[in-house]
């Protein structure tokens, strides 16, 4: 089945491991799913449970989605906007990209999220301490074209069917709050910021944060998925051998395209690390990502 994709992008989006977490999701049955750390919501999208809960740190993640969810931004709410935006960017060049930014910042409009995330350098969700956007303008020949477009409100008009054929809630909390949330009814997808690569989501990830987290997934009673690097040829994740001791785990070659430093863009191996069993072996849905099983 085709990858459904969001209208929001962001560093480490986990759209080239949706059909193995799909499969290793499918493995076990659950009523809600849940995501501590949703992201553009591209997992979400592509599972579409009947009910989920979709969480992150920054709120203007959530504020979009909740945007689509009660109407406030529709397929041609949002077409008429890049339109009309999309003009004044080609007729004021990068001075405009500038000027939405500085508007968005004292305003936190979804739409003026929309237009800065597809029209940002490399799809890069970034802010400073002061939490402010600072992402640069990406320059590009006729940056709205009609193609351009059409493409982003076809993908809000697919998660707009998404949210509204089912239940669910989003919410801008901590990590913290959503896990320990979860009961054995539900089924967690975790994909924290990979510590030691990716700064300035909204907020910084620490060691603190990551002994956090395995210290709720070691207790949480919801089944989990947890997303995590293992491994480049620079250096290994040392917390990555410490989650092996409690879970298990299946590893990818995975490469990144989106990133500021040159490790970033290098090739890594990604583990996906579970706490429940599943029958072995497991077919491999994605060539590309070269499935190696370590069970
Ligand atoms: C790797 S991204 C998630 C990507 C997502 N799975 C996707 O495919 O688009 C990590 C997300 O965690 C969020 N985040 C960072 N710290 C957090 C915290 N303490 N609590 C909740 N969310 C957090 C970031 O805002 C970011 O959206």
């Amino acid at each position: 089945m085709k990858t459904i994709i969001p209208p929001i992008k962001c560093q480490g989006i986990k759209t080239k491991l949706v059909p193995s977490i799909k499969q290793l999701a499918s493995k076990t049955s659950y009523q809600r799913w849940i995501e501590p750390f949703v992201g553009s919501g591209v997992v979400a999208f592509n599972i579409l449970p009947k009910e989920a809960l979709l969480c992150d740190s920054n709120p203007h993640i959530i504020a979009f989605y909740r945007a689509v969810q009660d109407g406030a931004i529709t397929p041609e709410i949002a077409h008429l906007f890049l339109r009309q935006e999309g003009k004044f960017l080609s007729v004021h060049g990068e001075d405009y990209y500038y000027e939405v930014r500085n508007r968005f910042n004292q305003n936190h409009s979804p739409l003026d999220f929309l237009f800065l995330n597809r029209a940002c350098f490399n799809g890069i969700m970034r802010f400073n301490s002061k939490g402010q956007f600072n992402v640069p303008f990406c320059r590009k020949e006729n940056r709205f074209s009609s193609a351009y477009i059409t493409k982003i409100t076809n993908q809000i008009a697919t998660v707009q069917k998404a949210i509204q054929m089912n239940h669910y809630v989003f919410a801008c909390q901590d990590f913290k709050t959503t896990i320990s949330s979860a009961t054995e009814n539900d089924f967690l997808y975790c994909d924290p910021p990979y510590i030691d690569r990716y700064a300035d989501y909204f907020n910084q990830w620490t060691g603190s944060d990551e002994m956090n987290l395995l210290s709720l997934l070691r207790q949480t009673p919801a089944k989990f998925i947890l997303s995590t690097w293992k491994s480049n040829i620079f250096r290994s994740n040392n917390y990555a051998e410490l989650y092996s001791e409690y879970f298990q785990i299946w590893t990818f070659q995975h490469f990144y395209h989106v990133g500021g430093s040159l490790e970033n863009r290098h090739g890594m191996e990604e583990a996906l690390f579970f706490n429940y069993d599943t029958p072995y072996p497991m077919e491999c849905h994605n060539e590309a990502e070269q499935l190696a099983l370590s069970l």
